[in-house]
Order: C-alpha cells, then sequence, then structure tokens
C-alpha cells in the first residue's frame, strides 16, 4: 500500500510504496538520485546499477513525470544527511519502478518560488505553478486557518450557513455581476458583493450567531490586494454590542496566529483603537500601518478604526454612506439621524480592522429599527418606491421583531496574504482572475453560442474588436 512520503521516517527497515513527481535527478554515473515529491514532502530515491532494466528505466525519468516505486528505506551516512528536508535522514533504495504519466518540460520551473515567471505564464499553467512548494504552503495553510476559525466558532455557538450566489443587487459600493434570468426574460440576479442582507435576515430568523467563509463577487478593476471574486469571513450576532464582535473578533486573531504562526510578534494587545479622525491626521488614512519596525517580516500590528463619519458628500451634492447603509450611528446621533440634521457630524457604529497598513476587515452594529434605516436611505435621496423596491424585504423583515445585532467581515484572502508575507492576493488564491479580470487558464470570461444567448433573450449588440 502507498504511504506518504512525510512517513519514511518511520518505516527505517521496512519495505515501502511511493507516488509522485519527480523533482530532480541527478544522474552520477553507476548510481542515480531522484527526488520524489508527493502532497507531503521529497524523499531521495536511490537507483543502483546492478538492476540494469530498472537503472536503465531511472535514466529515462524526467522532472514531472508521475511514477509509483517499491523500495527498501535507509538511514543516510551522516555526512550525507540533509538537514533541510525532514526525510533528509533517510533515502530510498529502489526495487521497483513504475511510470503512471509523462510530462512535458514544463514552461517554468516548479522547484523555484516562481516570482521570476511572467504572471500571465504562470496563470495560464496555474495547475502547475500550484505545485511550487511556496504556493503548496499557502493552499495548505489557508486550509488550515479556515478549520481554526470553523472551530473556533462552532465552539461559541456560531452556526455555518451557506447564504445564496444568485441574489438581489446589494448596494455594497461596488459594481454588480448581474446573472440573466431565462425564465424571467430581462430579469437580472446579481453575484453578491456579500451575504449582508442575508445575514441580517438570519438574525431576523433567530439563528443568533451566523458565520459563513463567503465568496464575493465585486466588478471593480484588479489590484494587488483586490481581486473581483474574493472570500470573506463574514459574521453576524445577534443582541450584542459593539465591544462584544471586538472582543471576540480579536480574540480569535490572537488565537490563530499564536497557533498557526507562532513565529509571527503582535505588536500589541489589546489591538490599539484609533478614531477615523485621528487616522487621517495622523497617518493620512483610514488603514495606518502602525508598525515600529518595517524592517522585521514577522511583526503584526493590528488595529482597529472607529468612529466613522456615517455619510460622505457624493459628486452631484447629496449624501451616500461611507460603508454600509444597514450601519447603525453611534447612539448619540440618533435624534440626527431620524430628522436628518447635522448630517456631516454623524458618527456611525462601524469598525475597521488594519494589520500593517491594510483593511483586512470591517462590519458595524446595524440600524434595526425599521425608522432610522428609512431615515439613512431618506437622507441619500431615495424615493419612497426607490426604497420599497431595493429594501422592502428587509424594512418588512425588520417589522416581525428583529433583535438588535452587527457583525462583520474579514477580508480572508488579504489576511491569507499578509500572514505570509506575500506581495499580492493573488499569490494565496487557488485560481486568481489577471489584472484585466481574465482567467486566462479556463479562458474565461469567453463568448457562448448563438443558441444560449437566444435563450436567455439576450443580444449583443457591439462585439469587442479582435
Ligand atoms: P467590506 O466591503 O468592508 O464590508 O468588506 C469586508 C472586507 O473584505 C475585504 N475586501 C476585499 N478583498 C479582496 N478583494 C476585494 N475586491 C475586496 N473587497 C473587500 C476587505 C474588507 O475589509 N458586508 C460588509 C461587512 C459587514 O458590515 O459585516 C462588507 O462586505 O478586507
Amino acid at each position: 500500500m502507498r504511504i506518504w512520503i512525510k512517513d519514511i521516517i518511520t518505516k527505517e527497515t521496512g519495505s515501502v510504496e511511493l507516488s509522485g513527481w519527480v523533482s530532480i535527478r541527478r544522474d552520477h554515473g553507476k548510481i542515480i538520485f531522484i527526488d520524489l515529491r508527493d502532497a507531503t514532502g521529497i524523499a531521495q530515491l536511490v537507483f543502483l546499477g546492478g538492476n540494469k532494466e530498472l537503472f536503465e528505466s531511472a535514466s529515462k525519468l524526467r522532472p514531472e513525470w508521475v511514477i509509483r516505486i517499491k523500495g527498501q528505506v535507509n538511514k543516510r551516512p551522516d555526512k550525507m544527511v540533509n538537514r533541510d528536508l525532514p526525510t533528509g535522514g533517510h533515502e530510498v533504495l529502489v526495487e521497483g519502478l513504475e511510470i503512471l504519466a509523462e510530462a512535458k518540460t514544463p514552461p517554468f520551473e516548479i522547484i523555484a518560488d516562481g516570482m521570476e515567471v511572467n504572471e500571465e505564464v504562470r496563470m495560464t499553467y496555474r495547475y502547475l505553478d500550484l505545485r511550487r512548494d511556496r504556493l503548496q504552503r499557502n493552499m495548505r495553510n489557508r486550509s488550515k486557518i479556515n478549520a481554526f476559525i470553523r472551530n473556533f466558532l462552532v465552539e461559541q455557538d456560531f452556526v455555518e450557513i451557506e447564504t445564496p450566489i444568485l441574489g438581489k443587487s446589494t448596494p455594497e459600493g461596488a459594481r454588480d455581476y448581474l446573472v440573466p434570468s431565462r425564465v424571467d426574460p430581462g430579469n437580472f440576479y446579481a453575484l453578491p458583493q456579500s451575504p449582508q442582507q442575508y445575514k441580517q435576515l438570519l438574525m431576523v430568523a433567530g439563528m443568533e450567531r451566523y458565520f459563513q467563509i463567503a465568496r464575493c463577487f465585486r466588478d471593480e478593476d484588479t489590484r494587488g490586494d483586490r481581486q473581483p471574486e474574493f472570500t470573506q469571513l463574514d459574521l453576524e450576532m445577534s443582541f450584542i454590542e459593539r465591544e462584544d464582535v471586538m472582543s471576540l473578533n480579536e480574540e480569535l486573531l490572537i488565537r490563530l496566529v499564536t497557533t498557526l504562526f507562532p513565529h509571527k510578534k503582535i505588536q500589541e494587545t489589546p489591538f490599539p483603537r484609533i478614531s477615523y479622525k485621528d487616522a487621517m491626521e495622523q497617518y493620512g488614512t483610514d488603514r495606518p500601518d502602525m508598525r515600529k519596525d518595517k524592517d522585521d517580516p514577522n511583526l503584526l500590528a493590528f488595529c482597529w478604526v472607529i468612529d466613522f463619519p456615517f455619510f460622505e458628500k457624493t459628486d452631484n451634492g447629496g449624501w451616500t454612506f461611507t460603508h454600509n447603509p444597514f450601519s447603525a450611528p453611534k447612539l448619540e446621533y440618533m435624534t440626527d439621524l431620524l430628522i436628518g440634521k447635522n448630517i456631516p457630524e454623524i458618527l456611525t457604529t462601524q469598525y475597521d480592522i488594519a494589520l500593517n497598513g491594510f483593511e483586512i476587515g470591517g462590519g458595524s452594529i446595524r440600524n434595526h429599527k425599521p425608522e432610522a434605516l428609512e431615515a439613512v436611505f431618506k437622507i441619500m435621496g431615495f424615493s419612497e418606491d426607490r426604497i420599497k423596491n431595493h429594501f422592502g424585504h428587509m424594512l418588512q423583515a425588520f417589522s416581525y421583531g428583529v433583535p438588535p445585532h452587527g457583525g462583520i467581515a474579514w477580508g480572508l484572502d488579504r489576511l491569507v496574504t499578509l500572514l505570509h508575507n506575500e506581495p499580492n492576493i493573488r499569490e494565496v488564491i487557488a485560481f486568481p482572475k489577471t489584472g484585466d479580470g481574465r482567467d486566462l487558464m479556463m479562458n474565461a470570461p469567453s463568448t457562448v453560442l448563438e443558441d444560449q444567448l437566444k435563450e436567455l433573450s439576450l443580444e449583443i449588440k457591439t462585439k469587442k474588436k479582435k
């Protein structure tokens, strides 16, 4: 039976079967060494000239061929131990070799970190790019982070609930991706910019503590810390105050870092707090980089930014929300909100969390009073009709016994990126989009069949010139 490479160290005198990819072949005349790679590590295979047929097969092996071997695990002589590898004290003397798949020469080195390779080539051959050590580590750690978060929240009585991907447009500040309805020509679903409204409706539904590792879609220009499709740790809680949400998230972040990234140093706990106004005055940004030593790659300076203005002026002189129309104002501004007075002074209950100069999360206590939510839309100049069309379901739900509630969403890709000192969130996403929103491996977006368009009652008026 096949065993993992990491386990050869426990089979010192036995015969083992291993499977994996040829990483490197080194020919030394009468002896051939192969570095064999599987999901758990690298093993040094040894082929000796004594078995002619086997030796000849081994001499044919090329990088990235997939093989299965049988052999004896031996301890390496002291001088030959490779201290950089967990399996470096052992090697496998091969007695049988089976070639499972040959491989073309890859378009780039798999054993390097890949930073030097052209991005388009990496994305086109992402399944090869992902084989490299660095990306394997990023993906595997990301999985551990998800598992840690799940365990922590489930322990605290949170319920993981999936919300729809085909939904209704949510005003999250970005452009929606739209999906045409076949059965209802001319009508569209919107992909969620976040599960914001659904999670609030789950609070009305009495779930009390919800979380989801949720995919979000925003049709905006891609940047180093921004993808059109990204992942949030999204959560919402009932019968809580701002402090409850902040302290729970702070505890989760601290535990996650100390458990999974013990070599990292959190600069200050409890996380410092700064008002939006002070952040702008002192750092010129609402996501300050508070690191005292910017040369230390293992220093994590978390901070909370609070007391954001609720509204900002639009280009045409009206008002719009700065973060989320569903936020509640701080209690002392509730009267002003209800009567639409001193609008620029109204502060929200919003809290953002920044890490080393990046915004890694944000949330707020919500406006659970229907009249206060309505007041927000009125300040933004929405007509009764628009309020009813876009938010009628929320106002209606809130009329059936809504608990006070609030929550937060982390930009999980950003957090994972920073924990790995990666320069770009693409390095921690298995199949990211390029700068212009393309998936070069699958070649998406792409044209569709005329029949598909017809079925959706769609017609393309202008085609992009090739
Ligand atoms: P917000 O819009 O601030 O809040 O999003 C929460 C966090 O998600 C991350 N983020 C992104 N990451 C990668 N690519 C993007 N395009 C992108 N956009 C946002 C950021 C951000 O802090 N529903 C509210 C949360 C709430 O109020 O509970 C929301 O989505 O790290």
